[in-house]
């Protein structure tokens, strides 16, 4: 899946990954058909400065992101962004056989149709993935974003000094990475699963196509649960989840802890499973009945046992995506250890950064 709204020439490009907990860059170098890792690194951001994907405090963003590119020495002064929540719309639609601006005039109108917001407010882009189940119709991928979303990234990357030149969906740069990282076999159809800190996307994937794609808000039960079962303040509870005192706390309150984890991970693996039977019913025809096994990313890809758990709900193997499989350092003062420690949050970047090498 290629997409992209703003897209503009630019062969090299940074990914950078606005989260709602932190801020992300990846750069990648490529010597033939070598890819290298340049430069990766994340920079945490204060707590409100962004919920449900919307920036709140634009400059602390913006602060955020300068002295990020700034102390990973980011070369590109081009960088790609994405959006993800609750203003991006992603739609399998079909319409009838056309080409230019014929087929682009019956998208938008049925995209008028099925969206439940004012298109004129919208950015709106699609890709024609086939044809339809209908004679003489296409299989049409829509996507669209609220445009004072997209407005509000390209300007805090702009006031860091950084030029944007293009915006993806997290859930599309997560699929770019899981692919050139694990290169699936075709007819493979994966779960690709990113909990973040305010959202969670879950993907189906089969041969480059996004089946199925959804962002669910995370509302931050596990830290609450944590925070009010221990008797932490916010910040506290956040360090607790990262292992940092974690020891000593946990002598006490295993317990607690445990209960605030599996309530947790129950959620989770219910909205998987409502996912996978949703896909079941609706996507038989194009194919995807079984997923062949998934991969979780995100900061929380790191709780203990959420592979476990999602493997008993899927009875697939489960493992934590590595974005930068494959992909050794280039510059030899990269702390690769630290890197690795934070790869599986880096999927979203790594999957921008990607957008250097599209075919043009
Ligand atoms: N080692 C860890 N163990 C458990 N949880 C962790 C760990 N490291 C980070 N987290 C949690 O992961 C979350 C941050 O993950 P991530 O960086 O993927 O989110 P984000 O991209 O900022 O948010 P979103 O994608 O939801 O907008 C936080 O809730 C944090 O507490
Ligand atoms: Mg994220």
């Amino acid at each position: 899946m290629r997409f992209g709204w703003w897209k503009k020439k630019s062969p090299e490009l940074a990914g950078v990954d606005i989260g709602s907990s932190s801020v992300k860059v990846v750069e990648l170098a490529k010597k033939g058909k070598t890819l290298r890792l340049a430069s990766a690194g994340i920079a945490e951001l204060e707590a409100g400065a962004i919920s449900d994907g919307e920036i709140r405090n634009a400059p602390a963003v913006s602060e955020a992101l300068k002295g990020l590119l700034e102390q990973h020495n980011v070369s590109a002064r081009n960088v790609a962004l994405s959006v993800a929540g609750s203003a991006v719309m992603v739609k399998r639609i079909l319409v009838p056989e056309a080409e230019g601006d014929a087929l682009a005039e019956s998208v938008l109108a049925e995209g008028q149709r099925q969206l439940s917001a004012d298109v004129s407010e919208l950015n709106i882009d699609y890709q024609v993935l086939g044809p339809g189940t209908a004679p003489k119709t296409l299989d049409v991928m829509l996507v669209a974003a609220r445009r004072e979303m997209i407005g509000h990234r390209v300007a805090a990357v702009t006031a860091a000094g950084w030029n944007p030149v293009l915006v993806d969906v997290d859930a599309f740069a997560i699929q770019t990475a899981f692919e050139n990282a694990y290169q699936p076999a075709p007819g493979q159809t994966v779960a690709l699963i990113d909990v973040g800190a305010s959202l969670i996307n879950i993907s189906i994937v089969r041969d480059g196509v996004p089946v199925f794609t959804r962002d669910i808000p995370a509302d931050a039960q596990y830290t609450a649960a944590l925070q009010k079962s221990l008797n932490l303040s916010a910040a506290e509870a956040e360090a607790f989840k990262r292992g940092k005192d974690g020891a000593a706390v946990a002598e006490t309150f295993m317990g607690a802890i445990d209960a605030a984890r599996e309530t947790f991970l129950d959620g989770l693996a219910s909205e998987l499973h409502r996912t996978v039977s949703y896909v079941h019913q609706v996507a038989g025809s194009s194919g995807a009945t079984n997923i062949d096994a998934a991969y979780v990313s995100g900061g929380m890809a790191s709780l203990p046992g959420i592979c476990e758990r999602l493997h008993r709900e899927l009875s697939v193997q489960v493992e934590i995506l590595n974005p930068l499989r494959g992909i050794r350092a280039s510059d030899p003062t990269l702390d690769t250890e630290h890197v690795a420690e934070i790869s599986p949050r880096l999927a979203t970047a790594v999957g921008l950064a990607l957008r250097s090498f599209d075919e043009r």
